[in-house]
């Protein structure tokens, strides 16, 4: 989600909007603003994209000079104008916006509703304006910290309150927020871009801080209330690459937001002693149901096909039920055996893909309980589902999907791990352990993203050829076939992937002098046999590029060209840490050869026709 806010002299909802406009990239379901007006506080919001709310403001604008601005990406509720940002306590004295997600905010309505407070929305965030207020004793401040305490999970905030009109109250708690500095006006935002155009200073606030804006000052403090000092940060980018966080393009920074994709979508689902996974999202598809399912047929296309064929693997070795997977276009027309007893689970990251779409409804037709993977609330995939586990990736901008791949990863994880402990195959041991180590994934990845100049020579010496191979077998196989699409899709560069075994069966012959061969190596049970694979291909000229564990390097290069390690995980886990050299590599491929990364020729994000 984005938020804006402004105190200051000027008019206040232009500023607002515009600011808006520049995160759209951040969220577009819904948007909305509150300003103090000679009325109070009022708020006009809607679901939909930012030009109906324009619309609106249009006809019946909001004037005054202090007020704060949401554009959502919905997280908890659907996009709806009760559900839209900003939220007010029942007294409409206080108005807040909210980025990331209050993970025990169930709980606390629960405890307010007992107290007599009625909420309109189903989102965590209007929980947070009701505490705000019960927390009020004349000092918005103390109030916000109160309130704060008593919340888990990531948050950014913008509160304002009718009581303190020259006040606006901001925190930062695992959720990005920055402080802009103006003369005779101050700005919060969640990303530069949104108050670019009116000032380059700006205070970057840390998890765990908070500032009081008054048109004058900012106090900076920590939420315990200790007063902070801080440097102005001078910002010298340009608008181009604020939007982008500093990168040079959205899969870029996309591909970086891994770390923090895995953390959110992890968030809330595990157990605080990390023993257990819990899926409270699961209300139709129960452990009664799950132990009903004989057989899951995992559905999708593209990207999530691959993020599926990983889940395959996952969930017939946690839970140990016979999956079959299928891209959506050939599904329905296959007459699967689907029956009250199949479980199957669509993925998608947009939710709005015809293809899986219409494998959905086949799948509900004949019986079936549908479980969604999906990035996107309240989309076409969400609504039809009869259960959703919602990635939290974020908006992603680039055609070539990243985050939203490994997030559906780090679903099928959960899933299947919740699926082991209903069907009672694993242990809570297993389990555990399991948790333990994808606890440490977002690390890893920092890890590999801090090596790409690595991966960005090996990168260049790829683009010079026209053809090339990837091969794995088993989990490595599935990233091998999502590595290869990631190239071809950006860098137009033909490649193919192979089960390493099955290279032999006739693609042989197209070993040649100097081709490049990219060898996934990291399922250690199966290491020989593609070792013995390598050697095929070496004998023949291939350019081997092997992606192997930390601590086997020494030993691989002996038989191949070149390596790159990744940090040790469970093999179960490895494609959530092998597919990140395979991005950058496409990435910079594409960069080398001068194509457009973030919008490559022929495709779009997202495909609603058959
Ligand atoms: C399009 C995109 C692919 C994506 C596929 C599935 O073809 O270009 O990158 O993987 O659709 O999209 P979905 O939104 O359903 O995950």
């Amino acid at each position: 989600c984005g938020i804006v806010g402004y105190i200051g002299n000027r008019e206040s909802q232009p500023i607002l909007l515009e600011g808006l406009k520049k995160l759209e990239y951040r969220g577009y379901d819904s948007a909305g603003i509150a300003v103090f007006t000679e009325q109070g506080l009022e708020v006009t919001k809607t679901v939909g994209r930012l030009a109906n709310l324009e619309g609106r403001l249009q006809d019946d604008p909001l004037r005054g000079t202090v007020g704060i601005g949401h554009t959502r990406w919905a997280t908890h509720g659907k996009p709806s104008d009760v559900n839209s940002h900003p939220h007010t306590d029942n007294s409409l004295k206080f108005s807040v916006v909210h980025n990331g997600i209050i993970e025990n905010y169930l709980e606390l309505k629960e405890e307010l509703m007992h107290q007599g407070h009625r909420f309109l929305s189903e989102t965590d965030t209007e929980v947070i304006s009701h505490l705000i207020a019960v927390e009020y004793e004349g000092d918005i401040v103390k109030a916000v910290q109160k309130a704060v305490r008593k919340m888990r999970g990531a948050f950014a905030l913008g509160v304002l309150t009718e009581h303190e009109p020259d006040r606006l109250v901001a925190v930062r708690y695992a959720s990005p927020l920055i402080i802009g500095v103006g003369d005779g006006e101050k700005f919060i935002a969640s990303d530069i871009p949104a108050i670019l155009e009116h000032t380059r200073d700006i205070y970057i606030l840390n998890d765990g801080e908070m500032a009081v804006l008054t048109r004058d000052g900012v106090e900076l403090m920590t939420i315990e209330g200790n007063f902070i000092a801080k440097e102005v940060f001078h910002v010298d980018w340009d608008l181009m690459t604020a939007e982008k966080a500093g990168f040079d393009h959205f899969m870029l920074k996309e591909i970086h937001e891994q770390p923090k994709a895995y953390r959110d979508t992890m968030r809330g689902r595990v157990s605080e002693d990390g023993k257990s996974v819990s899926l409270s999202e699961l209300t139709t598809i129960t452990p009664e149901e799950l132990r009903k399912f004989n057989r899951v047929h995992i559905v999708a296309c593209g990207t999530a096909m691959h993020a599926g064929m990983v889940g395959k693997t996952i969930i017939e070795q946690l839970a140990r039920v016979p999956v079959e997977t299928d891209v959506a276009s050939e599904y329905r027309y296959r007459s699967p055996i689907i029956t009250p007893e199949t479980l199957v689970i669509v993925v998608s990251q947009s939710g709005e893909t015809a293809d899986t779409l219409a494998a959905l409804r086949e799948a509900k037709r004949n019986g079936a309980r549908v479980l969604a993977i999906t990035n996107v609330v309240g989309s076409s995939v969400a609504r039809e589902a009869d259960d959703v586990i919602i990635t939290l990736a974020g908006p992603e901008i680039a055609v070539a999907s990243t985050k939203a791949y490994t997030s559906q990863l780090i679903a099928f994880y959960l899933f299947g791990l919740h699926y082991a402990q209903v069907l009672d195959t694993k242990d809570e041991a297993f389990v555990s352990g399991v948790l333990a180590a994808m606890d440490s994934l977002p690390e890893q990845v920092e890890k590999i993203l801090s090596q790409a100049e690595v991966i960005k020579k090996i990168a260049e010496s790829i683009s010079r050829h026209s053809n090339l191979f990837f091969i794995g077998r088993g989990l490595d196989y599935a990233v091998a076939l999502e590595g290869s699409l990631k190239l071809k899709e950006i860098s137009y560069i033909h490649s193919e992937a192979y089960a390493a075994g099955e290279l032999k069966h006739g693609t042989l012959a197209l070993i040649e002098e100097g081709i490049p061969v990219i060898s996934l190596i990291t399922q250690e049970d199966l290491q020989e046999k593609t070792l013995s694979n390598i050697k095929e291909v070496k004998a023949r000229g291939a350019d081997v590029f092997a992606i192997v564990n930390d601590g086997n390097e020494e030993e691989i290069s002996k038989s191949v060209d070149s390596v790159f390690s990744i940090p040790r995980t469970l093999s179960l886990l490895t494609p959530a840490l092998s597919v990140v050299p395979l991005q950058l590599l496409s990435y910079y491929a594409s960069l080398a050869l001068g194509h457009d990364v973030d919008k490559p020729r022929n495709l779009a994000k997202s495909v609603t026709v058959e």
